[in-house]
């Protein structure tokens, strides 16, 4: 099959390429899912779990790539919930070879069905920004209708479904990100914007929730705006500064079927719209994934014409 590999980490995403690989087994409790469209998160280079095995053993040369669309093809030895044939959407195992090719070994668990409405390249766009803004607002966060939140990087994968989760749950948001970004966070329904280049942050009083996927300079000082009783949620690794008076967490997004199907049926009924920027075949992945501009929205590899 075909697969985009990494081998070499200090190269980053200009040493991808894409070579022939035999195709993934299933084991207990996987299915093998012919992928027809792939997500990637560019900071995934970045992580430790793309080069080594759960004990720290190499894994090179590894697949990238950890939201997928496709179509189930085999189930492995007692695999139950998904069957031969069905369209599913998920996030793939941080440990294993990833989405960036044709077929992928992935526990069952890890995928939800993707209605037959709802095309292949939208359903891989959602599992990574959608789950981390699900558990980061609700399950983390603890979000009450009413309340206020920052969502950092508005107009970003993350956070334009963490505005528009949590305006339809009732907040009141503020997006933050550049100047440009401005017009996109509001369209996709932040009620105000701060420019982090040219507004001064502290502005905005205190808020709810601060959901950070900047850190640095700009998490320390969401600790700040938190009001008591309040949370400051990060996806950008520990938090180095606490709320006074609130909690703060950090947190790695997990799979989850249920919400997955919560999300896509939001997808489905208008209420959530996907961010997807350029849409590149796995033939032009090397160059799709590697831009020489900054690109808005998602990039989504249709693996599968
Ligand atoms: N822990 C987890 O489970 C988890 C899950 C998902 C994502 N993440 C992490 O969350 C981060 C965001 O992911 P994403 O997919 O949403 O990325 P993204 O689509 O690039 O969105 C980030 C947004 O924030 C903006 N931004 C970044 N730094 C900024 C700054 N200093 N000032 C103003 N705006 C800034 C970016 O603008 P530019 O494009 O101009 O920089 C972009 O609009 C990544 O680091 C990713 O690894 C973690």
């Amino acid at each position: 099959m075909k697969a985009i590999v990494v081998t070499d980490q200090a190269a980053g995403a200009a040493a991808m390429k894409l070579v022939e690989r035999p195709e993934p087994q299933a084991s207990i409790n996987d299915v093998v899912v012919r992928v027809h469209a792939s997500g990637f998160v560019p900071t995934e280079l970045t992580w430790p779990s793309t080069w080594t095995d759960r004990v720290g053993r190499a894994r090179t040369p590894a697949i990238p790539g950890h939201e997928l669309a496709g179509v189930v093809t085999a189930l492995g030895y007692g695999t139950t919930g998904l069957s031969v044939g069905q369209r599913v959407f998920g996030l793939a195992d941080w440990y294993r070879d990833g989405t960036l090719a044709e077929y992928l070994a992935i526990e069952a668990r890890n995928l939800a069905p993707l209605p037959g409405d709802v095309d292949f390249t939208v359903g891989a766009s959602l599992p990574i920004s959608g789950l981390t803004a699900w558990q980061g607002l609700f399950d983390h966060g603890r979000l009450r209708a009413g309340q206020s939140v920052l969502a950092h990087g508005a107009a970003g994968a993350v956070g334009t479904m963490v505005t528009q989760l949590a305006r339809s749950a009732g907040a009141y948001v503020i997006g933050t990100g550049r100047a440009g970004d401005r017009q996109k966070a509001l369209d996709f329904g932040a009620h105000e914007f701060v420019d982090l280049d040219d507004d001064t942050l502290e502005d905005v009083g205190r808020v709810d929730l601060v959901f950070d996927v900047i850190g640095g300079d700009i998490g320390k000082r969401s600790a700040g705006l938190i009001r008591a009783g309040g949370t400051l949620v990060s996806v950008v690794g520990p938090v180095e500064a606490r709320p006074a008076d609130g909690l703060a967490i950090d947190f790695v997004v997990e799979s989850d079927r249920a919400q997955l199907g919560e999300i896509v049926e939001r997808v489905r009924d208008g209420r959530l719209r996907t961010n997807i920027g350029t849409v590149a075949p796995l033939d032009d992945a090397v160059a799709a994934l590697n831009p020489t501009a900054r690109r808005s929205g998602k990039t989504i590899i249709r693996v599968r014409p």
